[in-house]
């Protein structure tokens, strides 16, 4: 039998349909795996099915030997693995597109309409005991209707986020390499998007070309009156520039599911109310995690049986 490594523990149906094609060496503590960890059981292993808190670089691959044949990622982004050194040895790298967009999306207006009426900002009053009763003018927000949603990225959850935005009188406007036929959205180059747009939405992967694509001057561009929402990736957004920005009220809030340093969260960003801190929960349902798992769990034993991968990444 071929042998799995799963690097955190997946609901028990989807390790059951592993076992019956490998022998699966699960780890089952409830943090990610230590790299000392990692580099010491993946030795032999032909799949890895990991997650996106396990950094898979050329050491993990060289520790695991020539026999390794896929690492199946957990998650739909997949900038935790070295794919070009992956494919280098001839190792297929997959990951979960579509089972997780509907969760994501939703999540999305979550935190949209959470920032935008100032829920978290709400609660926390409410539950320091500090609320002193209903007033015409007291903890305003921002309507959505008749705003401009300006959407960074227009791949699948990008897509899926839009498409809601009609059932909130918004208009959408967006910035991706290829145009799109979403009816009623408008392509527009990145400066005018942060300049023109009321809320700016995070949807792209991160890549050496977007790390830090929210920095100083892109925040300094944004209406002042504007909210930007990340659930992409953590390194997308520049921290330091953007507890900057949100103590300045240089933009009005943000909504954050994603950090730079997962689990830190900066600390400029602890001491401000302006922003909504989310332990990245975007795909977070009993519904889609279990797809997500069992996507991943396919594709390596589509590989391991010697087929094509259900979801290779691009
Ligand atoms: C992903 O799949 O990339 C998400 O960030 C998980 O929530």
């Amino acid at each position: 039998m071929p042998r799995t490594l799963v690097t955190r523990k997946l609901p028990s149906s989807v390790i059951a349909k592993l076992e019956a094609a490998s022998d699966v060496d699960l780890y089952v503590g409830s943090k990610a795996i230590s790299r000392e960890e990692l580099l010491q059981r993946v030795k032999g292993a032909d799949a890895i099915v990991c997650l996106l808190t396990d950094t898979i670089d050329a050491a993990v691959l060289d520790a695991a030997g020539p026999q390794l044949k896929i690492v199946a990622n957990v998650a739909v982004g997949y900038n935790n693995i070295d794919v070009p050194a992956c494919r280098a040895r001839g190792i297929a790298v997959t990951n979960t597109p579509d089972v997780l967009t509907n969760a994501c999306a939703d999540f999305t207006w979550g935190l949209i309409l959470a920032i935008t009426r100032r829920l978290g900002e709400g609660e926390r009053v409410v539950r320091a005991g500090a609320w002193g009763g209903w007033a015409l003018d007291y903890m305003l927000g921002m309507e959505l209707r008749g705003k401009q949603l300006g959407m960074v990225g227009l791949g699948r959850i990008g897509r899926a986020v839009a498409e809601k935005a009609p059932a909130f009188g918004m208009t959408v406007a967006y910035t991706a390499r290829k145009a799109s036929d979403l009816p009623g959205a408008v392509q527009m180059p990145l400066d005018r998007l942060l300049s023109t747009s009321d809320i700016v939405s995070l949807h792209c992967p991160m890549t050496a070309e977007t790390k830090h694509l929210i920095d100083k001057k892109a925040l300094a561009r944004m209406k002042r009156t504007a909210y930007l929402i990340n659930t992409s990736r953590g390194p997308v957004v520049d921290e330091d520039a953007l507890a900057w920005a949100l103590k300045e009220r240089l933009i009005a809030g943000a909504a954050l599911d994603v950090y730079e340093r997962e689990p830190e969260i900066h600390p400029g960003l602890m001491t401000v109310e302006n922003v909504l801190l989310i332990p990245h929960l975007a795909s977070a349902t009993t519904e889609t995690r279990t797809a997500m798992a069992d996507l991943a769990v396919s594709n390596a034993i589509a590989v391991l049986n010697g087929h094509a991968p259900v979801t290779p990444v691009p």
